[in-house]
């Protein structure tokens, strides 16, 4: 498919007009494209569930499991815009780091691209009943970024300055997913609107290498630093904590705004209630206002 039948620039007139052969082709694949640029047909690979009824965590970590199966094989609208789900690109990283007991460092991380996205286990998947926001546990067998990096500053001690490729590679990779949505409403669906999303990271093992990190003026110290940063890779990762997260968030943003927009939340959580009926009976019960936590 070629960029230029991007559906979300694409008009409506034109899917009446010369092209029919082409959207009668896409609403083939269960998705009405051409005039909205979301679903408005629950897809057949999608279980559905109900939040008001036992069970629901159960089956709705299924559902998450089953989404992400799918972006692994590929739906269409999140490929067009996104690209694939495994290998996938990854927007470019600006990191600056002041004053860290471990790191003082400038990054730039570009042309970057991460994969083991497509062995991910959904653990838990948890929505909150108050705002409907989500936890969610996954597992990544081993995720791996590589790219281009220009870096100035220092981390351990060692000052760096250079730029070359980058890889970091990650082992047994738990991510706690926190992700904030407001709902909203479109042709009569409910959708969220993710607003926020924070991860918390466990891993087991970190290996890094950094090529041509002093500009290339002494290729010996640059493989006993790559070999040191390995070898003390706990403190390593501390030092590169932030940027990292950051990595994780940006894309579990990226890949979920764009999802969620796309189908609505009435297909995962059938019972979900509309914006009007959330936002309206907050008001109503005033108290309930102040806060947005999520019960653990
Ligand atoms: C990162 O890029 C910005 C502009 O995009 C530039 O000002 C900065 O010097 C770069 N940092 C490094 C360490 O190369
Ligand atoms: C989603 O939230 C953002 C930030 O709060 C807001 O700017 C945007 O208009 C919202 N989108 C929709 C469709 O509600």
């Amino acid at each position: 498919m070629s960029s230029s039948t991007r559906h979300g620039r694409r008009s409506f007139g034109l899917c009446s007009g010369l092209i029919a052969i082409l959207c009668l082709n896409e609403i083939a694949l269960d998705v009405m494209v051409a005039a909205v640029a979301y679903y408005t047909e629950k897809p057949s690979w999608l279980p559905s569930c109900r939040i008001y009824e036992p069970g629901f965590t159960k089956c709705s970590t299924n559902s998450v499991q089953k989404l992400l199966d799918q972006m692994n094989s590929g739906i269409p609208e999140v490929v067009e815009s996104f690209g694939p789900f495994d290998p996938m690109r990854v927007r470019d990283i600006v990191f600056k780091q002041d004053n860290n007991e471990v790191a003082t460092i400038r990054a730039n991380l570009t042309e970057l691209v991460v994969k083991g996205f497509a062995k991910t286990k959904v653990k838990e998947s948890r929505v909150s009943k108050k705002d409907f926001s989500w936890q969610t546990k996954i597992y990544l067998p081993k995720m791996r970024l590589d790219g281009k990096y220009q870096m100035a500053g220092r981390i351990l001690l060692i000052p760096l300055s250079g730029s070359g490729n980058i890889f970091i590679e990650i082992e047994d990779l738990d991510i706690l997913l926190i992700t904030k949505t407001q709902l909203y409403e479109k042709g009569g669906f409910t959708f969220d609107n993710v607003t926020s999303v924070r991860v918390q990271l466990k891993l087991s093992r970190v290996h890094t290498e950094l090529d041509n990190l002093f500009n290339g003026r002494s290729p010996e110290v640059e493989r006993s630093t790559n070999q040191f940063f390995n070898d003390n890779w706990r403190d390593f990762y501390e030092a590169l904590k932030p940027l990292i997260v950051e990595t994780v968030e940006n894309i579990l943003y990226d890949v979920m705004s764009k999802v969620f927009h796309l189908i609505p939340a009435n297909f995962f959580v059938e019972d979900i209630p509309t914006p009007q009926e959330l936002y309206g009976s907050k008001l109503a019960a005033g108290s309930d206002s102040g806060s947005n936590s999520m019960p653990n």
